[in-house]
């Protein structure tokens, strides 16, 4: 693994390897700590938009075990506008030892890679959120086990999570299923990979309009803001579409009893997830997002080439 741009570059058997990697890593962190796995090494992390989890999620992935980690802001870097992404991928890989990048546009984390002499992460694009789907298997996994032919559903837009996670879900074995309104599909070339992943592991891929029918069986129904960021000036237009879509009591009492609620964060509360499910008993929107953490060093792991 060079670096770490899509789960659909991986191997299933990669993806569980990382999984079963970023087990013991969390069990391990929990008894007695990492030991100095990253020492010595330092992670650049390029952000042209905010975050929350992601920013200190890896930045105490790296300083759990050993390492150190440099936030460079989008007014510092200026990414293809002050600088050539050639150049500035070049420069870092004299500096740092890996990059992870939040990006708009997708191409523009690719460009890195294309460039970089370091592993390049992405830690989100306008097209997929890669770093986010392997928390998010570990935490479905945790509940579940490697169960093969789990049931798991989006409700919303087709964005840049529900590609991930659609892509880790055929790369599991997991049925995908996803509603959402005319207009708001996934990516066709997305579908198009999920389509030659389900062939060979069997997972079934379903796409509908409606959420009701999505969600019956559903052991995981996971959902996300109905305007991404970059989209902003669509949220009006989004908020009348999307009421439809809303993850609430109602929907969940209609999929299996044992069902788990997800979402990447940060929620719009009462949009498309209401309080009573974010804080009720289905929910793993927490122990998701810390999920992260494990997860990252796992990545991080492997890209390093320490363990
Ligand atoms: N889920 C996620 O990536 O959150 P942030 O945007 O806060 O990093
Ligand atoms: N789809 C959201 C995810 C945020 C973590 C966005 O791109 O804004």
């Amino acid at each position: 693994m060079k670096h770490f741009l899509a789960v659909s570059d991986l191997s299933s058997a990669e993806v569980q390897d990382l999984l079963d990697l970023a087990v013991k890593l969390k069990e391990e962190y929990f008894k007695k700590g990492n030991p100095p796995y990253f020492k010595g090494k330092v992670l650049g992390m390029i952000f042209q938009k905010p975050s929350l989890r992601t920013r200190v999620s890896f930045d105490m992935a790296m300083r759990h075990c050993g390492g150190d980690a440099l936030y460079l802001s989008p007014n510092e870097i200026g990414l293809g506008k002050r600088e050539a992404i050639s150049d500035i991928a070049r420069v870092l890989s004299g500096y740092v030892h890996a990059l992870m990048a939040r990006v708009f546009d997708h191409a523009h984390v690719l460009e890195l890679a294309k460039w970089s002499e370091i592993p390049v992460i992405n830690g989100l694009s306008d097209y997929n959120h890669p770093c986010q789907a392997m928390a998010d298997a570990l935490t479905i996994q945790e509940k579940f086990g490697k169960t093969k032919g789990l049931n798991v559903t989006f409700v919303g837009d087709g964005n840049n999570v529900a590609v991930s996670l659609m892509h880790v879900a055929a790369k599991l074995g997991w049925n995908f299923t996803i509603a959402n309104p005319e207009g708001y599909d996934l990516a066709p070339k997305a579908v198009e990979i999920a389509q030659e992943i389900a062939k060979e592991t069997g997972s079934k891929l379903t796409f509908l309009r409606d959420p009701h029918e999505a969600v019956k069986g559903a052991h995981v129904i996971y959902t996300d803001t109905w305007t991404s960021m970059g989209q902003e000036e669509e949220a009006a237009k989004r908020e009348k579409v999307f009421p439809p879509y809303q993850v609430n009591a109602q929907l969940v009492s209609e999929a299996d009893k044992d069902v788990i609620v997800m979402h990447c964060l940060p929620a719009h509360r009462n949009q498309e997830l209401t309080d009573d499910v974010a804080d009720g008993p289905h929910s793993v929107i927490f122990p998701q997002a810390h999920n992260r953490l494990h997860a990252q060093k796992a990545i991080l792991a492997r890209l390093f080439g320490v363990m």
